[in-house]
């Protein structure tokens, strides 16, 4: 496929982490390609700029524009992407008037929101979780909020990626609670790096108060946990399990490392379970269980998820790990962006992780 066959993306939140890592991941996609990056602070500025690890590649060409500009872009019959890595409660408006757009001129336009604002089916649970309004309740029905593993096919126009710690407890959870291995409790407590904060230093994010420390935040309190118990009740007959979630900021970078505790309903060893987990996901290549405990390293800078499974009597552990911006974010945006347009999960995100860092 040359440039001009790949499929056009639009990228919004240009300056920021996840943005980063979708243009890192686009540049070598075969069947999607960068065509506007949307920034609301450095338009006209140099993407590989301010991306350094972007120069050398097509990125050099690229500038930030705005969001005027990269909707004066669209074409009727084009078929296009949209990748939102903006702030909650800017995103909907954002994506309402691109996806307007591209409904006036006859673009066939798909987006992935990578925010918690189409999260929820409707404005007022949005509402409950995030104490505002939402920017675009009319178009909450045409998205789907999921794991990619976790929903068969493409149920709706447009989909949202779970947040980073629901991707990473979840995928821990859901196959237990879909194959009625456990009881419908969790327990789970999750470590950040602290890139899951966003470029923008705050006084619990910035370098020298994270570095060689580590504590938990907003226990049984963050807005994730009301998430894991929506996307779980999937797995758990339509009926939400009890999810109690403690997170924590570590002293690194990038990734999350998620425990998840749970009770078998009856007794099973290690191996046992970890075959019944790797058969429910082997039609996907990302998420693979072994009875090791798995480490970040395993998986940072990869679409991947690893499993790692131990059992004592009824007692259930699984740690889960993900590099929260990439399958948390970046990569798990793509993977429904390929699965939206009609290609393989996995399309352009096979690259093996860095192992050293
Ligand atoms: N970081 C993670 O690990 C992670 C994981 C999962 C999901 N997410 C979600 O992904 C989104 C992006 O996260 P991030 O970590 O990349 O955040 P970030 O580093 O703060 O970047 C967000 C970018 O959005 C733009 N922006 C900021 N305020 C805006 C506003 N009011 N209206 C429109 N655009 C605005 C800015 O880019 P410009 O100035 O260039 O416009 C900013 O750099 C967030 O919704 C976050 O919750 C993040």
């Amino acid at each position: 496929m040359t440039t001009s066959d790949r499929r056009p993306v639009i990228v919004l939140g240009g300056t920021g982490y996840v943005s980063g890592e979708i243009l890192r991941l686009l540049v070598t996609h075969p069947s999607l390609r960068v065509a506007a990056v949307v920034s609301t602070s450095a338009d006209g500025g140099s993407v590989a700029a301010a991306f350094p690890q972007l120069a050398g590649t097509e990125a050099d060409s690229w500038s930030f524009v705005t969001l005027d500009a990269a909707i004066d872009g669209l074409k009727k019959d084009q078929i296009i992407g949209i990748l939102a890595a903006t702030p909650h409660g800017a995103t909907a408006a954002m994506l309402d008037r691109v996806l307007s757009a591209a409904e006036a001129v006859g673009a066939d336009a798909r987006a992935v929101d990578l925010s918690a604002d189409f999260r929820y089916p409707d404005a007022a649970s949005f509402e409950r979780v995030y104490g505002q309004p939402h920017g675009a309740p009319g178009r909450l029905a045409q998205f789907t909020c999921g794991v990619p593993e976790h929903v068969v096919g493409v149920l709706n126009r447009h989909a949202a990626q779970p947040g980073c710690f629901t991707t990473a407890v979840s995928l821990a959870a859901y196959p237990f609670l879909a194959m009625g291995l456990v009881e419908p409790t969790v327990f789970a407590c999750a470590v950040t790096g602290s890139s899951g904060s966003g470029r923008t230093p705050s006084a619990g994010t910035h370098h020298p108060d994270r570095h060689s420390d580590m504590r938990a935040y907003s226990p049984l309190v963050h807005r994730h946990e009301p998430e894991m118990r929506r996307l779980l009740a999937a797995a758990n007959g339509g009926i939400a399990p009890d999810v109690d979630f403690v997170p924590h900021s570590g002293p690194f970078v990038r990734g999350i490392h998620a425990t998840v505790r749970m009770t078998l309903v009856d007794e099973h060893p290690a191996d046992e379970l970890v075959e019944a987990v790797n058969c429910f996901y082997e039609t996907g290549p990302f998420v693979r269980a072994t009875t090791m405990p798995p480490r970040l390293r395993d998986v940072i800078g990869t679409n991947r998820a690893c499993l790692g499974v131990a059992a004592r009597g009824s007692t259930l552990v699984v740690t889960s790990v993900i590099d929260n911006l990439v399958k948390g974010a970046a990569g798990g945006g793509i993977q429904w962006l390929n699965r939206l347009m009609g290609y393989s999960d996995d399309r352009g995100l096979i690259a093996p992780g860095l192992g050293w860092y």
